[in-house]
């Protein structure tokens, strides 16, 4: 099979170089003339664990190949694999006009009689068959079948590689078998149990499992709210209700919130969706408005403590939405630097990866320091909302010996309780009791 993927974002450079890795032969199109300059030198544009090693492994091998040529991309084409952004629209619905893009362009330079279009982006119940209908529209009924799939990817950031060979189902949605078929031969080699559903159930299948992750995060970050003002503690909290086997321990962090380019986006869109056909989503609105007041309920506890931020010096640990990525899309840690910067605080950011998307954000709005050590210095108080290893295992003294009062507010409870207790600090995190320094001064 001769396979074009179109989109070397997240989505589509994983897919693309996984299905390289995998023996099959790719094209990578990208309308992105510079990006596909970088991919064709053997560098990767985003930050991924292997990405890089693997791309270029594949391309000496022959097996990858991008280009921004769309002629060159779909002309011979037998399976198109769309993995193009669906960014949010104003109300919140996904935005489809780069899948349109797509499908108007397999249109125009495809030569073949027969395609199989996958869709691999995240899109809405119903958009396969407006593909369908895109493609045979644009080309003037000229194709004698048009074979659409919905093929959801639920890869993270960060161990994008890892969950595509190691994942624990693929989704295929078709009413054809032949093309199911297809499709198990070209996911055979990964091993992995593929399940088979219509299209709009694997569409559906896509919007749910985020939603209800999200609907785990802001769960447990409600349950760590009451367990602040109940006296538990929310890490043993965590730990007694996930080993139930069926609750399950993962996504029962609590914190500052969840971010990045899937759960705000794709819960916003469900909700949207649900209210097309009307149906409100009453409990995935709720799990919105739970994150979105996550930060806010961590400086509101900050401002207990120190009164006002007018002209303090505080350092934000952490820019990307989650560790191992430089990802700052929906960040929660960018939810707290803009309230910061409102009520007046003077910013100084760390982060080991994010920091140069940071500057396109936040600009001069911001210090930026290149070490915790930097950051920390002379501070009133200290942020930490990504959990990068760099800050887990900062060494705790330098917060006492380095800041100007050691004020640690921890959105990602990185810290045991029982390590700050051996030191004189004033911490504050999430779902567990808030340790005082010995001699505090609390303005309330
Ligand atoms: C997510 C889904 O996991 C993935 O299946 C889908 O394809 C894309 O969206 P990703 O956005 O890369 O992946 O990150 P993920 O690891 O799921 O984390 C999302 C956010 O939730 C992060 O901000 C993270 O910090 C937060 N989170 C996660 C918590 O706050 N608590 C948890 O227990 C888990």
């Amino acid at each position: 099979m001769k396979i074009t993927v179109a989109g070397t974002g997240y989505v589509g450079l994983v897919t693309g170089v996984s299905l390289a890795e995998i023996g099959h032969q790719v094209i990578c199109f990208d309308i992105n003339e510079q990006k596909v300059k970088e991919l064709q030198a053997g560098r990767s544009p985003i930050y991924e664990p292997g990405l890089e090693e693997m791309l270029c492994s594949n391309m000496n091998g022959k097996r990858i190949y991008f280009t921004s040529n769309a002629e060159y991309a779909y002309k011979e084409a037998d399976l198109i694999i769309i993995a193009v952004g669906t960014p949010e629209n104003d109300d919140g619905s996904a935005n489809l006009s780069y899948v349109r893009l797509v499908a108007e362009d397999i249109a125009k330079y495809s030569r073949q009689e027969e395609i199989i279009i996958v869709t691999k982006s995240t899109v809405p119940v119903g958009t396969n068959e407006k593909v369908k209908k895109w493609v045979d529209e644009e080309s003037s009924k000229r194709f004698k079948k048009i074979h659409i799939v919905s093929n959801p990817e639920f890869l993270r950031e960060g161990s994008a590689l890892y969950d595509t060979f190691n994942g624990d189902r693929i989704v295929v949605g078709t009413d054809c078998k032949e093309v199911a078929m297809k499709m198990d031969e070209l996911y055979g080699p990964l091993n992995i149990p593929i399940i088979h559903t219509d299209i709009e159930s694997s569409e559906m299948i896509k919007y749910a499992s985020n939603a209800f992750l999200a609907t785990k995060i802001s769960f447990i970050n409600e349950i760590a709210n009451i367990c602040e003002k109940v006296g538990a503690n929310i890490d043993d909290v965590s730990r007694g209700i996930g080993m139930d086997q069926r609750i399950g321990p993962k996504f029962l962090q609590a914190g500052v919130g969840y971010g990045g380019s899937c759960f705000p986006k794709d819960t916003k869109a469900l909700v949207q969706l649900a209210g097309d056909v009307h149906h409100r989503f009453h409990l995935l609105e709720a799990v919105i408005n739970v994150n979105n007041n996550q930060p806010l309920l961590l400086i509101q506890k900050a401002r207990e403590i120190v009164g006002t931020f007018e002209h303090k010096k505080v350092a934000i640990l952490g820019i990307a939405f989650k560790p191992n990525t430089d990802d700052i899309r929906e960040s929660a840690s960018l939810v707290l630097i803009k309230e910061l910067i409102n009520e007046g605080a003077i910013i100084t950011v760390y982060d080991p990866i994010a920091t140069y998307l940071a500057k396109q954000v936040l600009g001069e709005n911001v210090l930026y320091s290149s070490s915790i050590d930097d950051a920390i210095n002379d501070a009133d108080i200290t942020f930490i909302a990504t959990e990068w290893k760099q800050v887990v295992n900062y060494p705790l003294n330098k917060y006492v010996s380095l800041m100007k009062d050691p004020i640690i507010i921890d959105g990602r409870n990185c810290y045991p309780l029982a390590s700050i207790r051996k030191e004189n600090i004033t911490y504050v995190s999430v779902g567990r009791e808030t340790l005082y320094r010995e001699d505090k001064i609390v303005i309330k």
